[in-house]
């Protein structure tokens, strides 16, 4: 079977390299795909938004099965080109990816299903917004309604915050039209769990459970930025809260899109919040999570692809999903300055090292081939990935693993799966 990958991230080198494994797979092409994925396949130079182009590329090769890896094409509607040119994809289509493009639509969603999430009112209107918060308690939630990089929520402790928060999304577009409109939603605490479900539209099965970090800095201070590291499993997930969501969140979810007539093919994330309360949704993906795809799909037994058919095929009941015991841990390898400014093209030492080194990885996120070798392309530059016999293993394992690669300005946090010392 020859595969098309759509991305160029770190998340689409661990998809590249667990369907390169994949025994259905005689041929792997990525567009645009990047310096790591190169190893398992073609790469070819097209934007994942220009879906005429990818569309004839695929035609062209007689591609057979396509996956559609981040979260802009599919809000965008890449994978519905894919099926209406007659091909098979995974991936969610733009009507399904709504769920992850507007907030508004999925707390709104939320709301009428009745799956747990924390109160919340939508604004359109900057002075609407102010005065609500004027009545609100502190510290409150805004969230631009539309896809941000995962930057437009807001932590607002005082009111003065809150309503400068109004003023950034709203007035000053930091997020440009993602910011129209905005939500603005009660403050929760307690633990976060990524869960990625695999869906046909009817059925889903959650993999294994994983915890992402999203602050730039150690002790989860500085900027909220696309992920600095992951560990699987969450110790917090228990066989309890696994209950509970596969009752209230995951089936609740894929029958309340099939009742909007939005039937949901592809994975769905779901960020939850392990509160007093119970399980909470704090917001859904319409996609693999990045960096939570490098610690899941190098625990998976199943071959991928053939999970991938079954959610296309709607027969995904008859899969039986499989993770092993051992633990991963991701470090980010990033460009210091990152979520803000960074400098690029410094040359990237050590990656052989990982050749030959069983249950090590190494994930590109934004690196690029030059005549000089390797380089830095990105403020996300690598993923690195270890597993051991438990968390605490593989947290050694991968702070052991991130020495042997240098660059300039490399810079990464120090505390990647620490919350599993605390227990
Ligand atoms: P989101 O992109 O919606 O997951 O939000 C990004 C991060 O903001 C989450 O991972 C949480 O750490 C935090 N967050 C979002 N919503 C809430 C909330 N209602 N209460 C507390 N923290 C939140
Ligand atoms: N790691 C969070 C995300 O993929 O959105």
């Amino acid at each position: 079977m020859k595969v098309l990958l759509v991305g160029g991230g770190g998340r689409e080198h661990a998809i590249a390299w667990k369907v390169s494994q994949s025994k259905h797979v005689t041929k792997l092409y990525a567009a645009p795909g990047n310096a790591g994925i190169a190893e398992y396949a073609e790469c070819v130079d097209i934007s994942v938004m220009d879906a005429p182009k990818l569309v004839e590329f695929a035609k062209e090769k007689e591609i057979d099965f396509v996956i559609v890896g981040p979260d802009d094409p599919l809000v965008a509607g890449v994978a519905d080109a894919f099926t209406k040119a007659g091909m098979r994809v995974f991936g969610p289509s733009k009507k399904a990816a709504i769920i992850e493009g507007s907030k508004a639509f999925s707390k709104d969603l939320m709301k009428k299903y009745g799956i747990p999430s924390a109160a919340y009112e939508t604004f359109d209107n900057a002075e609407a917004a102010i005065a609500y918060l004027e009545t609100a308690k502190m510290p409150i939630v805004l969230k631009a309604d539309g896809l941000a990089l995962g930057k437009g929520v807001l932590i607002c402790n005082t009111l003065e915050e809150a309503k400068q928060g109004v003023k950034t999304l709203m007035l000053d577009k930091q997020f440009g039209s993602a910011g129209d409109k905005i939500v603005i939603e009660e403050f929760m605490t307690g633990r976060e769990v990524s869960v990625l479900c695999f869906c046909d539209g009817t059925h889903i099965k959650p993999m294994a459970s994983a915890q992402d970090h999203k602050r730039a800095k150690d002790g989860d201070q500085g900027l909220n930025t696309g992920g600095m590291g992951t560990f699987s499993p969450s110790p917090f997930y228990t066989k309890e809260v696994d209950a509970f969501c596969k009752e209230h969140v995951y089936q609740k979810t894929m029958d309340a899109m099939k009742q909007e007539g939005r039937d949901f093919v592809g994975v769905l994330f779901c960020g939850l919040m392990l509160t007093p309360d119970g399980p909470k949704v704090l917001e859904y993906n319409a996609r693999f999570g990045d960096p939570e795809t490098q610690v899941v799909l190098p625990r998976m037994k199943n071959d991928l692809i053939e999970v991938m058919e079954a959610c296309v095929d709607g027969r995904l009941d008859e899969i039986e999903l499989s993770f092993e015991d051992q633990a991963a841990v991701c470090v980010v390898l990033a460009s210091d300055g990152y979520p803000e400014h960074y400098d690029k093209g410094f040359v990237i030492e050590g990656l052989d090292t990982f050749k030959d080194k069983d249950g090590y990885y190494v994930f590109h996120a934004g690196s690029k081939q030059t005549d000089a070798g390797i380089v830095t392309n990105g403020g996300r530059v690598l993923g690195v990935t270890a597993k051991g016999k438990d968390l605490v293993e593989a947290r050694a394992n991968a702070y052991k693993a991130t020495e042997w690669i240098s660059f300039e300005n490399k810079y990464m946090r120090h505390d990647i799966g620490k919350a599993i010392d605390e227990q």
